[in-house]
Order: C-alpha cells, then sequence, then structure tokens
C-alpha cells in the first residue's frame, strides 16, 4: 500500500485487496470495473481490450488490461464476489456507484443485488463526442448503477440530476483506453460528503482518486495493473504535490 495523502492505493487484484479491509470501514464506492464487453459472441469479447475499446485510428496507444473477457456466467459470479466484499466494508448507509455499458445493464444489475446492494436508480452518463455509428443511433451514453446498503442515509437535502453531458477525455491528458471524466466523477460524488473515504476497487488511471483529493474526500483505489498502477500513483502524487483538496496549504 502507498499513502499519498489522503489517497491510500493498493497494487493488486481486487478481491484479495478487499479481504484486507475492515467491515464498515468506507462512506461510498466509485467505481468502473471492467465490463466484459465489447461484443456479443464470447469470442469477440475475448479480443485484446485495445481491439475492443480503441479504435483503430486513435493517434495515443494505451497498454491492455485483463479481467475484460470473462463469459456471461463468470462475469456475473465474479461481479456478485467483488461487490458483496464492497457491501462489507461500506458503512451502513452509503451508496455503491458502478459504471456499466447497455450490454452488461442487467448483469450488473442482479451482481449488485446479489452483492446485498439494495438497488435504488440508474444515473446517465451523456457522451455527447461518442463516435457516431452509420446507420444506427449513436451509442451515446453509459450508465451508472446507484445501490445503497439497507436504508439509505442521505448527507444533504439537495436534488442532484440524473443525467450527466461530459465528453470523453481525449487527446495527450487522455492516460486509459476506457478513463472516466474527473468533472463527471465529481459530480457523482455529490451525494457523498465531503471528508468521507470513497473506494474504487478498480482505479485504473486514478481518475477517481483525482476526483476524490480535489473535492476533499478520501480514497482507496486498487489495480492490478503494473502500468496503470504506475499511471495512478504518478496522477495522485502530483495532485498532492501540487496541494490539491483537503492538504491545500
Ligand atoms: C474500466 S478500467 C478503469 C478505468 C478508470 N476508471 C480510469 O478512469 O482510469 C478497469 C481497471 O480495472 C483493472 N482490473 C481488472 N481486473 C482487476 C482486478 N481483478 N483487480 C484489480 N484491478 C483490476 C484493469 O487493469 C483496469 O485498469
Amino acid at each position: 500500500m502507498i499513502q499519498i495523502g489522503n489517497a491510500k492505493v493498493y497494487q493488486g487484484e481486487a478481491l484479495n485487496i478487499l479481504g484486507t479491509l475492515e467491515d464498515c470501514s468506507v462512506d461510498a464506492i466509485l467505481t468502473d470495473p471492467p465490463y466484459s464487453s465489447g461484443g456479443i459472441s464470447l469470442g469477440q469479447k475475448q479480443r485484446t481490450t485495445g481491439a475492443k475499446y480503441q479504435s483503430t485510428d486513435a493517434k495515443k496507444r494505451f497498454p491492455d488490461f485483463s479481467g475484460d473477457s470473462r463469459d456471461q456466467r463468470s462475469f456475473m459470479a465474479w461481479a456478485t464476489l467483488w461487490l458483496a466484499e464492497c457491501y462489507r466494508v461500506a458503512k451502513p448507509g452509503s451508496v455503491c456507484m458502478m459504471f456499466t455499458d447497455w450490454r452488461q445493464l442487467p448483469t450488473m444489475s442482479d451482481a449488485l443485488q446479489a452483492g446485498g446492494w439494495q438497488w435504488r436508480r440508474i444515473v446517465i452518463w451523456d457522451k455527447p463526442t461518442a463516435r457516431p455509428s452509420r446507420g444506427e443511433f449513436k451509442n451515446q451514453c453509459e450508465f451508472v448503477l446507484v445501490g445503497a446498503k439497507d436504508k439509505f442515509a442521505p448527507v444533504h437535502e439537495r436534488c442532484l440530476p440524473g443525467i450527466f453531458r461530459q465528453s470523453i477525455v481525449s487527446g495527450s491528458k487522455r492516460k486509459h483506453m476506457t478513463e472516466k471524466p474527473v468533472p463527471l466523477l465529481r459530480n457523482l460524488l455529490e451525494i457523498t460528503a465531503e471528508g468521507g473515504t470513497i473506494l474504487d476497487p478498480f482505479m485504473g488511471s486514478g481518475s477517481t482518486g483525482q476526483a476524490c483529493l480535489e473535492t476533499a474526500r478520501k480514497f482507496i483505489g486498487v489495480e492490478m495493473s503494473d502500468e496503470y498502477f504506475d499511471i495512478a500513483t504518478e496522477r495522485l502524487s502530483e495532485l498532492t504535490s501540487w496541494g490539491c483538496g483537503p492538504n491545500r496549504a
């Protein structure tokens, strides 16, 4: 484990690391797990993540990541295992927010509930800059499944939107092939309290960690890939050295 300001980051397999965390110790889960998507048949899903999620004309190539080619039954079983561990680690009343796409929405809503969470709603990420599909509807949204541990305990009385329009991260700022934009993550964190601890067991390049540090929340992140773990630690270290978030002088 490496402590970077208010972030604790672990390199390893999510289930193994989750098993080391204490019961009822985090205030919310905000995560973007591998989707095991990118095609209808198992053969299509078992292509590399680069082949599935990067366009062939992309200027910058990102490292592939593993854990994204399970068949539906094993994906559901695996997601249930880690969601149940997140449930154990979360405080009663806290929320779990988890990204997914249209193909995996039914499976992930089942896994969320099988893991113990009470499914409360879906938030939509509207991606105006998504690639168009000739002769078809544009694949313009991803989903955030929202669950609660037992009885949801609101931390304020504001009414938050259910749809967020935010462009995909592009150009030299992009650090991960399936990166989630920090402004979107900051919007999602508004359902949590400042000063709370947010867990992301699949942190990739550390976008959730950045959003937490910038909004005065503590962060616990896990990442299995060496390359993405290094990218995330560098990103969070840079932020901390600039005096970002609660550490700011
Ligand atoms: C969809 S990406 C997350 C991207 C992240 N939201 C970002 O903005 O950079 C999922 C990440 O989970 C990691 N991963 C896959 N299986 C894992 C496992 N079993 N334990 C921990 N990390 C895993 C992958 O290496 C990948 O970086």
